[in-house]
């Protein structure tokens, strides 16, 4: 076995979990789901599945990892043959995440640049985000650059350096949020916004936000995919993995839920409250955000650091996905590490370009009602990790053995709810996964209207 370098402390192993969980999971996709999917009907249930599901299967990974000392695939392989469909999978999903990560990062790198270029007013206007991505060659290029910022960071040897400037960036992307969050908050309209956001109303509640909670806390947590092993593996058998994962997810959530008082207040102090706003999807930061800050004295300015502070939180979960895939790939085809990061670099042109371009040239395209973007989302965070979130399940109730992994967190402190994850990963998780799995399937293949 390779030697692995372990985490130096026990805050480097929350820090770098982190870091690779704060992204624009939280900043972007977040609060545009709430919005769409019943504002505090949504949030409860988050919250709900946070604390239970994502909850046990975080640790199920973590700990799976530090026992095996192996990453997703060597693990699943060490652990059962049968499951190395897991490890796949582990490949796949990844692979189909970065290139739309990097279209997102690229909108992220453009309205920094816009910024810097003081066009505060010009971003604020309604047609100005519709018109930048219907065009072609700007979405292309913001997202190739992107692109090339990860492989720069990842090829230059500044990894680390970046992670280190993240890491004291985390504080003050937090500082900001809270300054933002408190002033949309108090705009004229904005309470509506608030109670939206906050209240549950269930009058709202259908399967999808079900659907679409599940895939966001599998995708803010970065769970169902392979990298939670690998950190896993590279923790000493000291670290408290119980109380490291509750405090990633505290900060995740935390963020996340003012990213959502950045952004829904705003809809209705900017927009009032207008249904389809609401249901803009992908667009919902990038409309109403400049709107925030185009009617704040230095707006400007904080439209400058906003950005470029969500730049860096992306950076750095993007860094982190690059590399699950092209590590993913040298376990899993025996590929050299510069024939992986080949083939990596090309499915992220073609598939990102795709992207980019669906809501231009390619605008034409819509497969099963939905855009090339969102359905790379669609087939990622509500089929592909639920399947891999059930097949964990079953591994580690089938194969390893609750209780071994109990011993595992146990070596390092009491396991406080064991209980609870005894009942959810055997009992409700998967039962509660097929009958997401089920309904996700059946939504969009217009089974059944939800
Ligand atoms: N959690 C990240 C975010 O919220 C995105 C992400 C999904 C990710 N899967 C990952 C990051 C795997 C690193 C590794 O933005």
């Amino acid at each position: 076995m390779k030697d692995r370098s372990n985490f130096s402390n026990k805050l480097g192993f929350v820090l770098a979990a982190a870091g690779s969980a704060v992204g624009l999971g939280n900043i972007w996709r977040f609060p545009y789901l709430a919005a769409q999917y019943g504002g505090g009907t949504f949030l409860l249930i988050y919250l709900i599945l946070a604390v239970t599901f994502g909850f046990t299967l975080m640790i199920a990974e973590i700990s799976l990892g530090r026992k095996t000392g192996l990453s997703a695939i060597g693990a699943f392989r060490s652990l059962d043959k049968r499951f190395n469909f897991l490890g796949i999978l582990a490949v796949i999903v990844p692979v189909i995440i970065f290139p739309y990560y990097s279209v997102i990062g690229g909108w992220v790198v453009k309205y920094l640049f816009e910024y810097l270029r003081g066009s505060t007013s010009a971003l604020a206007e309604d047609g100005y985000f519709p018109g930048f991505i219907a065009d072609s060659a700007q979405a292309e290029i913001w997202f190739l650059l992107f692109g090339l910022m990860v492989a720069a960071v990842l090829f230059g040897g500044v990894k680390q350096g970046v992670e280190r400037v993240a890491k004291v960036m985390m504080p003050l992307l937090v500082v900001l949020a809270v300054f933002v969050a408190c002033y949309s908050v108090t705009r004229p309209g904005a309470l509506e916004g608030v109670k939206y956001f906050l209240i549950p109303n269930f009058a709202n509640f259908s399967w999808m936000t079900v659907v679409a909670a599940m895939g966001q806390m599998f995708y803010s947590l970065s769970i169902a995919m392979g990298i939670l092993y690998t950190y896993g593996s590279y923790i000493k058998k000291d670290v408290d993995i119980e109380k490291s994962t509750k405090q990633v997810e505290i900060f995740d959530t935390a963020i996340a839920m003012l990213a959502g008082l950045m952004i829904i207040p705003a809809v209705f102090a900017f927009s009032g409250g207008d249904p389809d706003t609401l249901k803009a999807g992908p667009s919902l930061m990038f409309i109403t955000l400049p709107k925030v800050f185009a009617s704040m004295g230095f707006g400007t300015g904080a439209g400058i650091l906003f950005f470029l502070l969500v730049l860096l939180a992306a950076l750095t979960s993007a860094i982190s996905l690059a590399e699950s895939g092209v590590s993913t790939f040298e376990d899993q085809f025996g590929l050299s590490r510069r024939k992986s990061a080949l083939l990596m670099g090309a499915v992220i042109v073609l598939f990102g370009s795709a992207s980019a371009l669906g809501f231009g040239a390619l605008d034409f395209v819509s497969l099963l009602g939905m855009s090339i973007l969102d359905l790379f989302d669609f087939l990622t965070n509500s089929l592909m990790m639920p399947l891999a979130a059930l097949s964990t399940c079953i591994l580690v109730t089938r194969v390893v053995g609750l209780d071994k992994i109990s011993k595992e967190i146990e070596q390092s402190s009491r396991f406080k709810r064991k209980k609870m994850y005894y009942v959810f990963m055997k009992y409700l998780a998967p039962v509660c996964i097929v009958i997401i799995l089920f309904s996700s399937i059946a939504n969009v293949m217009g089974w059944i209207a939800m």
